[in-house]
C-alpha cells in the first residue's frame, strides 16, 4: 500500500445534494432567507434542539432519544424521501450527502474541542439535526468502550494523536467500514460537519464495493470471499484484546456483496489473501471520491456497501479546527439486544 489517496473524482457520487428547507434553519448563514415572525424561528429553533422539552436530561438519556424519535418524523417531506429511499437502496456509492443543514442557533459556535474522547452531552440544534436523521435509517447506537458510549461524538483532531488511525488523528485516514471486527457494528454512519476544516486539506474519503466489484479479479473475488482475514478493533476502543474470528471480506451475493475490511485493522492470513486484499484496495483507490465536507454537510455512508477514510491535514489546535458531528444507526435492533443492556442504546 503506498499509502497516498489519489482521489480520481472531485466529488463523491451521491444520490443529489439536498437543499434544507430554510424554514427550518436556524443558522445565521439561512436566517437571512426566512420570512415570517421571529417567535416562530424561535419556536423552530427549540424545538430542534431540545425536541419535547426533555433537555433536562442529557443527549445519551433515553428520555431524549425517545422525544427525538418522535420529532424525526417531523423533519420537512423532502428529507423524510431522501433519507428513506437511501434506507432502500444506496445506490452505487452508499453514500447520501445532504447539504445546509442548520448547526447553530443564535449563539455562536464553541471553540472545536480538542481533547481525547470528545462527545457531546448536551442537547444542540447540530446534534438533534443528525440524531432525527439518523433515526429515520434506523436505531442510534453507541458502543461502550468507544468515546464513552455517547450517541454523539466529536470528530476532532487532538494534540498528540496525530498519527492515530482513528477519529483524533490527521494523519492520512486509511479506508475502513466502521467497527468492523464488532459483530453489531452500525449499518450506517452519520458525519455532520459543524465547521469546516480552514485548510481545505482534510477531505472525506469513499468508495464502495459497488464501484469496486467490476475492477477485481475472478481470483481475487473468490479469495475474499472466503474466511482468510482477521480484524482488530480501532484504536478508538482503547485497549480491547480481542480480535474476529477468521472472517471474508467480501459477504453476501458474490455478485452484489457487502464489504468487511479495514486496511489499517484487518489482516490477511496467507499470501493469496494478501495479495487480493491489494488488489481491493487498488480497485477503492481507482473509484474513491474525496469531499470537503462544509458546514452543514451530512454525509451519510451505508457501512455495508461503502468503505470511508480521510485525507491528511495539519491542525492548528487553536479551536478551529474540523469539527464534525458522528452518529451511528443499525437496522436491526432485536440483533443487537444481547449486548445492550437494559434495553438501551450502548452497546456494552
Ligand atoms: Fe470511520
Amino acid at each position: 500500500m503506498d499509502g497516498n489517496f489519489r482521489p480520481t473524482r472531485g466529488c463523491p457520487h451521491v444520490r443529489d445534494p439536498y437543499a434544507f428547507p430554510a424554514a427550518f434553519c436556524s443558522s445565521g448563514r439561512h436566517r437571512r432567507g426566512i420570512d415570517g415572525d421571529r417567535a416562530e424561528r424561535t419556536r423552530r429553533r427549540r424545538r430542534a434542539a431540545d425536541p419535547e422539552g426533555v433537555a433536562d436530561g442529557r443527549i445519551d438519556d433515553l428520555r431524549w432519544l425517545d422525544a427525538a424519535r418522535d420529532a424525526s418524523v417531523q423533519l420537512p417531506r423532502r428529507l423524510l424521501s431522501a433519507l428513506r429511499a437511501f434506507r432502500h437502496d444506496a445506490g452505487p456509492d452508499g453514500v447520501l450527502l445532504l447539504r445546509n443543514l442548520p448547526v447553530v442557533a443564535d449563539d455562536p459556535l464553541l471553540p472545536t474541542p480538542a481533547v481525547k474522547g470528545s462527545v457531546e452531552r448536551v442537547p444542540t440544534v447540530a446534534a438533534s439535526v443528525i440524531t432525527t436523521a439518523m433515526l429515520n435509517l434506523g436505531e442510534v447506537i453507541a458502543f461502550r468502550n468507544e468515546k464513552t458510549g455517547a450517541l454523539v461524538q466529536n470528530v476532532v483532531p487532538v494534540p498528540g494523536s496525530e498519527a492515530s488511525q482513528s477519529n483524533a488523528g490527521s494523519v492520512l485516514l486509511e479506508l475502513h467500514i466502521e467497527n468492523a471486527f464488532h459483530d453489531n457494528r452500525p449499518d450506517f454512519v452519520g458525519l455532520l460537519c459543524v465547521r469546516e476544516d480552514p485548510t481545505g486539506d482534510a477531505k472525506l474519503c469513499t468508495s464502495s464495493i459497488r464501484r469496486a466489484l467490476p475492477l477485481l479479479s475472478e481470483k481475487a473475488r473468490t479469495v475474499l470471499g472466503e474466511p482468510r482475514f482477521l480484524t482488530e478493533p480501532p484504536p478508538s476502543f482503547g485497549a480491547l484484546d480481542s480480535v474476529t474470528p477468521a472472517h471474508a471480506v467480501l459477504n453476501g451475493d458474490p455478485e452484489d456483496p457487502n464489504v468487511l475490511v479495514d486496511f489499517s485493522a484487518t489482516h490477511p492470513l496467507d499470501d493469496e489473501a494478501r495479495q487480493a486484499m491489494a488488489e481491493l484496495r487498488s480497485a477503492f483507490m481507482e473509484t474513491m471520491s474525496a469531499l470537503s465536507l462544509r458546514v452543514g454537510d451530512l454525509a451519510v455512508v451505508d457501512n455495508r456497501l461503502a468503505v470511508h477514510g480521510r485525507t491528511s491535514f495539519t491542525p492548528s489546535y487553536d479551536g478551529a479546527d474540523r469539527w464534525l458531528h458522528r452518529v451511528y444507526a443499525h437496522l436491526d435492533h432485536r440483533r443487537s439486544r444481547v449486548d445492550r443492556a437494559g434495553d438501551g442504546a450502548v452497546l456494552g
